[in-house]
């Protein structure tokens, strides 16, 4: 696992979008015509690396014409047209402002009729899109990958998920901060979906995520901590502003600090 360490969350998300932008790039140059298949994510945490994102594609940097994306998760029953809903979010912060066809765009059906089914299609379109280049995730304080609460499993796929009062408890910020108004279900991938990526990059920006990095980074990899599950992953890279390093080992900042200058050498 690698770690990028920013001093800000703006210079992180800057990082971030670059390096996503500079993979679209590679694959339309190694291997052209073939589609980039993303996995995306909700949160105030990916808002910067959007919006760095929409300036490269308006400034002709990088398109999303060729990208096929699969966001990783729902809320199960807020209508789609909510202004909470992942859809609403995503259309906002991202596909209203990028040149991505909309028959590329997948998000979960949370209010599909059979639940269990919606999720099979979800794993059963990924692989036939040819599996993710890349997934682009973000971190729960408690260290929830997706909506993968702790104590799922490591080898979860896409399914239904009963959330923590813990998480209704963080996202009622954005349901005017009443825990009973959030979703008690969503739709999630798995861990092993986002594993199965072939390069997982995860945003961590501020002092509340420093107990999930410290767990991921530093902790076994355990289910109490889904997110330590990227331990497994030949690529994983977490990108971090100053805060939510804020727990790590003096050591373990110092070596990724190195890592880092000399791979820039
Ligand atoms: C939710 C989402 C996660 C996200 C997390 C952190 O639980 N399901 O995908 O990573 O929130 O959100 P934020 O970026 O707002 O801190």
């Amino acid at each position: 696992m690698n770690v990028i360490i920013r001093n800000t969350s703006a210079e992180a998300s800057l990082w971030a979008a670059r390096h996503i932008a500079a993979k679209i790039n590679e694959k339309a140059a190694k291997e052209p015509g073939k589609p980039f298949v993303i996995g995306l994510c909700t949160g105030s945490t990916p808002i910067e690396t959007y919006a760095e994102l929409i300036r490269m594609v308006k400034a002709g940097e990088v398109s999303f014409k060729n990208v096929i994306s699969f966001n990783m998760d729902e809320y199960v029953g807020l209508p789609e047209d909510h202004p909470e809903s992942y859809h609403s979010f995503m259309h906002k912060y991202l596909f209203d402002h990028i040149d991505e066809k909309p028959e590329n765009i997948h998000i979960l059906n949370g209010n599909a009729p059979d639940p269990a089914a919606e999720c099979e299609a979800y794993e059963k379109a990924i692989e036939a899109a040819g599996g993710f280049d890349l997934f682009l995730g973000g971190v729960g304080e408690d260290g929830h990958i997706a909506f993968n609460e702790p104590f799922s499993s490591l080898q979860s796929r896409t399914r239904v998920v009963t959330l923590t009062l813990d998480t209704r408890i963080v996202n009622s910020r954005f349901f005017g901060g009443d825990w009973k108004q959030v979703p008690a279900q969503a739709m999630s991938v798995g861990v092993a979906t986002v594993l199965g990526a072939k390069e997982v990059v995860i945003l961590a920006f501020g002092g509340k995520k420093a107990r999930a990095i410290k767990d991921a980074i530093e902790g076994p990899i355990s289910h109490y901590c889904t997110l330590s599950g990227m331990q497994n992953h030949p690529n994983g890279i977490v990108v971090c502003d100053e805060p939510a390093v804020g727990e790590l080992k003096v050591n373990s900042y110092r070596y990724f600090k190195a890592v880092e200058e000399a791979e820039n050498l």
